[in-house]
C-alpha cells in the first residue's frame, strides 16, 4: 500500500466531489467544509461510480437509483444497509494523497478492509 497524489485542492474545493483513477481503481474524493474523504468511486446498489451522482450538502445520491450515502461517513441513508468503502487519505499542502492498492483479480487474497483516514485536513469538518 501507498499512499498516491489523485488530485490538489485546488481541484477539489469545499462542497464538490471528484472522480479519479489510481492503480485502475475508481476513487471519489469529497471535501466537505475543507474536510476531505475518500471513497471507493462504486455505489453498493450495483456499482454506478458515485461521482456521477449528486451531492447536496453531506448527502451523496446515486445517479442511477438514487441511493444515499452520508459523504462524511460513507454509511448509507437510504437504505441504511449500504455502506461505502472509505480509503485513507491525507493532505500535504495543496496535494491530496490516497492509499489505494491496485485492482486484485479474481483468486488472489482479498483486502481487509482499509479504513480511517490521516493527514492535516483530512479529518477536519464533517460535525
Ligand atoms: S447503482 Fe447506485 S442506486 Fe443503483
Amino acid at each position: 500500500m501507498a499512499f498516491v497524489k489523485v488530485a490538489t485542492l485546488d481541484e477539489l474545493w469545499s462542497g464538490e466531489k471528484l472522480g479519479r483513477v489510481a492503480h485502475g481503481r475508481g476513487i471519489l474524493l469529497v471535501n466537505l467544509e475543507g474536510s476531505v474523504r475518500a471513497y471507493e468511486d462504486r455505489c453498493a446498489h450495483k456499482g454506478v461510480p458515485l461521482s456521477e451522482g449528486r451531492l447536496e450538502g453531506r448527502v451523496l445520491t446515486c445517479s442511477a437509483h438514487a441511493w444515499e450515502y452520508d459523504a462524511c461517513t460513507g454509511e448509507g441513508l437510504n437504505p441504511r444497509s449500504a455502506a461505502l468503502r472509505r480509503l485513507s487519505v491525507k493532505v500535504e499542502g495543496e496535494d491530496i494523497l490516497v492509499d489505494v492498492e491496485p485492482e486484485r483479480t479474481a483468486g488472489e487474497p482479498g483486502h481487509a478492509g482499509q479504513t480511517g483516514s490521516g493527514g492535516a485536513g483530512a479529518n477536519r469538518g464533517c460535525s
